[in-house]
């Protein structure tokens, strides 16, 4: 099963929803790989120095090309998950990874122009792929969030997860993954599973 993350902008918890996913996956028996498409190398670089459990079955494979990211995604095995990291601002490398895709999750931030841009990101997607969205550092709280959540349920999207922000969650490399993180990406990814083609 191959698990895209999948945005067109940077900064958007792209990485983040990654490498919590994998660790989610890495919860079960089956082989977990995490396929690091961005040459800038950041889900590769946390991979490297985490600690935790749940990483450290994790297996890394650098593949910031297409022709290396296609090449990875060939190799995963019938029973293994693959989660793949993609760079931004490049739309041939995420058309591709999407197409080879069995579930896409799309992180995206909350209000302004961030809307739009996930939508162009779904734009991309083969009609026969799933997706969901996972809205990211999101202020449930606020008027914002509210109507960001009414406007994709509108516009028939599934929000599969949101992601508070929180320092804990966002301390990637630097600190340990955080519970609640932990908790809200199982959820996600039983969702991914479900949809999954
Ligand atoms: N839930 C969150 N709460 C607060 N900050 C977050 C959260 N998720 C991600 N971030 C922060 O947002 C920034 C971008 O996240 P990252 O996962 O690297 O995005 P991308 O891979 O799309 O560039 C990072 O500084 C990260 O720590
Ligand atoms: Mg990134």
């Amino acid at each position: 099963m191959i698990v895209v993350t999948a945005a067109l902008k940077g900064g958007v918890g792209k990485t983040t929803t990654a490498v919590y996913l994998a660790a989610a996956a890495a919860n079960g028996r089956r082989t977990v790989n995490l396929v690091d498409a961005d040459p800038q190398a950041s889900a590769a670089e946390w991979l490297e120095v985490a600690e935790d459990a749940e990483l450290a079955e994790v297996n890394l494979v650098e593949a910031p090309t297409e022709r290396l990211l296609a090449r990875a995604l060939e190799r995963t095995g019938a029973d293994e998950v693959t989660v793949v990291d993609t760079p931004p601002g490049q739309e041939r490398l995420l058309e591709k990874a999407m197409g080879l895709a069995n579930v896409v999750v799309v992180p995206t931030r909350v209000g302004g122009v961030e809307t739009p841009r996930a939508a162009a990101v779904l734009e991309l997607l083969p009609k026969k792929v799933p997706a969901g969205l996972v809205l990211t550092s999101a202020r449930t709280f606020t008027r914002d969030y509210q109507d960001a959540v009414a406007e994709w349920a509108e516009a028939n999207v599934a929000v599969w997860g949101s992601v508070p922000e929180r320092v804990g969650i966002a301390a990637g490399p630097a600190g340990w993954l955080s519970p609640e993180g932990l908790e809200i990406y199982r959820g996600v990814w039983r969702r991914a599973q479900r949809a999954a083609r």
